[in-house]
C-alpha cells in the first residue's frame, strides 16, 4: 500500500501547478524531515517520474510515467473518496480477488484495487478476462452502499456510463452500452465489468465492481480468436493514452453518478443509461440458459432487467443473457 506520506507528497505536488517546491518547503507541509523527502523522491524516481531537482529553488516533477501506480494515480486525483485508497499490484491472478481479502480487512468505501497485469482475470458467466501487462486498466472499487441487494445491478449500470463518460472525455470517441454492461466501440468490445456482492438477506454488506478496459493494445496483441469481436481505445482513436489519467477521470466520474444516484435515486442515472445504450428499440435476440428469445428491446426496468417484446406483444423480463444485435 502506498504510505500516507507519499499520498500527502504527490497531493502537494499535485496543486503546485509546476512550482519548484523546496526539500524544507515540502517536509513542512507533510510533516517529515528533509531527509525522508529526499528518499521519497528518489523512489519516485525509480518508479520512472522524470524529476527536476535545482539548487536553492527545489523539486518539480517534469514527466509520470505510464504506469498505474498508486502514486500515478493520486497525483492529480479529485475525487473525495473514490481511489482515496490504493492497492497497486504489478501482477495478480485477479483484482477481484484482492478485493474480496481486503473487503474482508475492513476496507474504507472508494478503495481500488489496480494490476499491470492479470494472470486469471475473470469475466461474466466464468469466461476468463485477458488482461495483458501495462496495457489495459484492470481495476477493482469496492463501494459500502447502505441499500438493500435488490439495487446492486443499478450500481453496474451506472458504472457503465462512468465508464463511457470518461471514454468520451479522454477520446472524444463514443461508446454505446451493450446491455446489461459491455462497452463497445464500433461494434467491438473495449470494457467488460464484474460486479460481485456480499450481502445480508436485507442490506448490502459490500459490493466489489470490477471493471475492465482494453486501452494500448494493437490488434495483433490479441488472440487470433479475440480479435474480430475486441477492440482498445488506441485501436479506435490511433493514439497511446495515459492509462492513469483515464482511471482518474473515470473515478471522478464514478463518484459524481454515484453521490447523485445516493442523493437522488435511480431515475436520472437511468435515463443516462438509455442515452447510451445500443440495443434499445431495436430487434435483439437474448441468449439465455433456458433459450433463446427474439423480439424487441423496450429498455430496462428499475432493477437493470431488460424488457424484450416479442412479436405477440409479450413483455418478457431478462435477468442474465447474452445479446446479439
Ligand atoms: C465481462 O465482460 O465479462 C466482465 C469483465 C471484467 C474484467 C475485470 S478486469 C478487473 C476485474 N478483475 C477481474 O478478474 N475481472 C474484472
Amino acid at each position: 500500500m502506498q504510505s500516507e506520506l507519499r499520498k500527502k507528497l504527490l497531493d502537494v505536488f499535485s496543486n503546485s501547478q509546476d512550482e519548484y517546491l523546496s526539500g524544507q518547503h515540502l517536509a513542512d507541509l507533510i510533516g517529515c524531515s528533509r531527509t525522508a523527502v529526499w528518499k521519497h523522491m528518489e523512489e519516485l524516481r525509480k518508479e520512472g517520474f522524470e524529476l527536476e531537482a535545482v539548487r536553492r529553488k527545489g523539486y518539480r516533477i517534469t514527466r509520470t510515467p505510464e504506469r498505474v501506480t498508486a502514486d500515478e494515480i493520486s497525483l492529480g486525483l479529485m475525487t473525495e473518496f473514490m481511489g482515496r485508497h490504493i492497492h497497486y499490484e504489478e501482477s495478480v491472478e485477479s483484482t477481484q480477488k484482492i478485493a474480496q481479502r481486503l473487503v474482508y480487512e475492513e476496507a474504507p468505501e472508494g478503495t481500488i484495487i489496480i494490476a499491470e497485469e492479470q494472470l486469471s482475470g475473470r469475466g461474466r458467466m466464468d469466461r476468463k478476462w485477458y488482461s495483458p501487462k501495462y496495457t489495459g486498466i484492470w481495476l477493482s472499487m469496492i463501494l459500502r452502499p447502505n441499500l438493500p441487494p435488490p439495487k446492486a445491478p443499478q450500481l453496474t449500470l451506472i458504472t457503465a456510463v462512468a465508464v463511457v463518460q470518461a471514454i468520451e472525455e479522454m477520446t472524444n470517441l463514443t461508446p454505446q452500452i451493450k446491455w446489461p454492461n459491455d462497452i463497445l466501440l464500433n461494434g467491438k468490445k473495449v470494457t467488460g465489468i464484474l460486479t460481485e456482492l456480499q450481502a445480508d438477506a436485507d442490506r448490502i454488506k459490500s459490493i466489489i465492481i470490477g471493471i475492465g478496459i482494453n486501452v494500448n493494445q494493437q490488434v495483433e496483441d490479441y488472440p487470433e480468436e479475440l480479435q474480430p469481436i475486441a477492440t482498445s481505445l488506441s485501436i479506435e482513436c490511433n493514439q497511446q493514452l495515459k492509462r492513469a489519467e483515464l482511471v482518474q477521470i473515470l473515478l471522478l466520474k464514478f463518484e459524481k453518478l454515484y453521490t447523485l444516484y445516493l442523493e437522488k435515486g435511480f431515475y436520472p442515472l437511468k435515463l443516462l443509461w438509455e442515452s447510451y445504450a445500443i440495443s434499445i428499440g431495436r430487434n435483439i435476440t437474448a441468449r439465455t440458459v433456458t433459450g433463446s428469445l427474439y423480439g424487441k428491446a423496450m429498455g430496462i426496468t428499475d432493477d437493470g432487467v431488460l424488457l424484450i417484446e416479442d412479436s405477440a406483444g409479450k413483455v418478457h423480463q431478462v435477468y442474465s443473457a447474452d445479446i446479439e444485435l
